[in-house]
């Protein structure tokens, strides 16, 4: 039995003593006895609206100021069709009136269980310590059916992405078993392209035959898009219901939940208790 296991399965400990006695995270469970002199107290979520992307905005943008993490950053949960579930952090790209957009490599373990099953979980952790000092952590988890986008819908994504983002679309076939020592090769070779202006990654008009040979029938007239286009894909997920939880400090946390009706398309939310 893992050390992590034995501590979850006492009642008396928090998480924070772990192999080693490496504290990982502050233990704020009292041992001993009630302390007075702890405050304690409810959290609130003032609901100005009853559109969730509101709040989701406006919460994303705080951790976007103060978070020193990825606030983009989101786990996402997928499904395979004999329900084995798996999770990873992918980054949220766009949010746009009726979802939040992401996009991978359309080779990947997430793709094909999207296919199988286009059901999905995402989940925002922002974590930080605001302009007052308050330990600010919120969640945002969101579920519903997600949608594959139009190429077009988010060519404009990968044109904003930085040099190494476009230079791992070219090299990486994502899960695929990988030499690193030829990855290597032909990462350097591509940036050493790059740098010679002889490939110009982010504009599929470039015309361009490359003298690697390994890479030469990518950079075609717009073969860079196309290759892309070939192995990018990109999500919408289009949620059925959004959670919103925030607890700071010693405050117990306060939970909304948005849910859509499948009739009217509407929004209706409620508090649920932490
Ligand atoms: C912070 C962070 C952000 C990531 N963003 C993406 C992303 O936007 N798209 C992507 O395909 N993989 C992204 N990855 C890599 C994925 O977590 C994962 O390793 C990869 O997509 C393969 O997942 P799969 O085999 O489950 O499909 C990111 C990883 C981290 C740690």
């Amino acid at each position: 039995m893992s050390s992590l296991t034995d501590n979850r399965s006492s009642s008396v400990r928090g998480y924070s003593e772990v192999a080693g006695n490496q504290p990982l995270i502050a233990n704020n469970i009292n041992k001993n006895s009630n302390n007075l002199d702890e405050i304690s107290d409810l959290c609130y979520v003032d609901v100005k609206s009853d559109n969730p992307y509101d709040l989701f905005k406006e919460w994303h943008k705080e951790a976007c100021v103060y978070s020193t993490g990825l606030p983009h950053a989101l786990c996402l949960s997928t499904v395979s069709k004999d329900m084995k579930v798996s999770s990873r952090h992918v980054v949220l790209r766009r949010i746009e009136e009726d979802g939040f957009c992401i996009y991978t490599d359309n080779r990947s373990r997430k793709t094909k269980e999207l296919t199988e099953v286009p059901e999905a979980a995402m989940c925002f952790l922002w974590a930080y310590i605001n302009d007052k000092g308050q330990k600010v952590a919120r969640q945002v988890r969101i579920e519903g059916e997600v949608v594959v986008m139009d190429k077009d819908a988010y060519a404009d994504l990968y044109d904003k992405d930085k040099l190494f983002c476009k230079i791992r679309a070219y090299i990486c076939h994502q899960d695929k078993e990988v030499d690193w020592n030829e990855l290597k090769a032909k990462h350097d070779q591509l940036l050493e392209d790059v740098r010679q202006n002889k490939v110009n990654l982010p504009m599929p008009d470039h015309l361009y035959v490359s003298n690697a040979t390994t890479t030469t029938s990518l950079y075609h007239t717009n073969e860079s898009h196309l290759f892309f286009s070939l192995c990018s894909i990109g999500y919408k997920m289009l949620p059925k219901a959004i959670e919103f939880y925030y607890a700071r400090d010693t405050l117990i946390g306060d939970r909304i939940l948005f849910e859509k009706s499948e009739d009217s398309n509407q929004w209706s939310w409620k508090r649920i208790a932490a």
